[in-house]
């Protein structure tokens, strides 16, 4: 093999190599609790969450555009916020819009089954708790807080920027197709301004040469 060749086929191994390690990392969607039956569960009878979410956590890598899959239902709220006192408070009742979402706070009806899958887009520290019993299944169990990474950032669909302010046209400014016309005006006028100076001139040399010729 020559040397060109030679070069030439490590560096197919380099790119290969790093297909294959990009292509090896991916979004990833963490079932909350552990596979079913586990599940975001409490039972109001004996005070106890259904699994130790803490501990559960602490087996996971979570990443930007990862998704936390909530098994539940309407006995329970899912709570994200970014607010280290909302979530040490167990309640979502003083946060702000801004650093705190409540995913299924319109339930009208207990133990109606529910899935809510939560995107993570924020690096940092995530915290998630159910406020529903006014705080009381947050207090026994119902929360974790978690560290998300950059990973390989926010996919396109979870990247969307918020669609644009609404602002009312402007109220002075003529219409565009007046404008065009305007301009077109412009130029025929221009055109003129050109003729006329031509048929003067033509005019200075018809005059000019009928007097050589009457004199000559
Ligand atoms: C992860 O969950 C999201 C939201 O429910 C879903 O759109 C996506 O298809 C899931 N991805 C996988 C690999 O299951
Ligand atoms: C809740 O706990 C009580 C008391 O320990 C138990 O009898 C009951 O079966 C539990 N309910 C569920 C749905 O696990
Ligand atoms: C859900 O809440 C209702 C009302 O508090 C209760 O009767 C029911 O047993 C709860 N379901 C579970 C699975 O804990
Ligand atoms: C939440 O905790 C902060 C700090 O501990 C406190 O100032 C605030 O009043 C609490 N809010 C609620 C609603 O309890
Ligand atoms: C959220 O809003 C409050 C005021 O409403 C502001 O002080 C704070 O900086 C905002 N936080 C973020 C993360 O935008
Ligand atoms: C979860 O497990 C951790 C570590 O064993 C423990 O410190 C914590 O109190 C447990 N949480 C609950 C709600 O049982």
């Amino acid at each position: 093999m020559s040397t060109k060749a030679a070069a030439m086929a490590a560096y197919l191994a380099v790119i290969t190599a790093a297909i294959g390690v990009t292509s090896a990392v991916s979004y990833t969607n963490h079932t909350v609790g552990g596979p079913p039956p586990s599940g975001w569960y409490f039972n109001s009878t004996s005070s106890i969450s259904s699994t130790n979410y803490s501990v559960w956590a602490a087996t996971q890598t979570f990443n930007l555009g990862d998704y936390l899959i909530f098994n539940t239902n309407t006995n329970q709220t899912v709570v994200q916020t970014y607010n280290s006192n909302t979530y040490n408070n167990c309640t979502s009742d003083d946060s702000s819009d801004n650093d705190t979402l409540v995913f299924n706070s319109g339930a009208t009806k207990f133990d109606q089954p529910l899935t809510i899958s939560v995107p993570l887009t924020k690096v940092g520290p995530n915290y998630f708790f159910s406020d529903a019993e006014d705080g009381v299944q947050c207090q026994h169990g119902m929360r974790f807080d978690i560290q998300v990474g950059q990973g390989l950032g926010l996919p396109p669909s979870l990247n969307q920027p918020p669609p644009p302010l609404y602002t009312p046209p402007p109220m002075a400014e003529p219409p565009p197709a007046f404008q065009g016309e305007s301009m077109y005006n412009g130029v025929e006028r221009l055109a003129d301004g050109i003729f006329g100076v031509a048929v003067i001139w033509a005019c200075l040399i018809v005059l000019g040469l009928s007097f050589v010729i009457f004199n000559g």
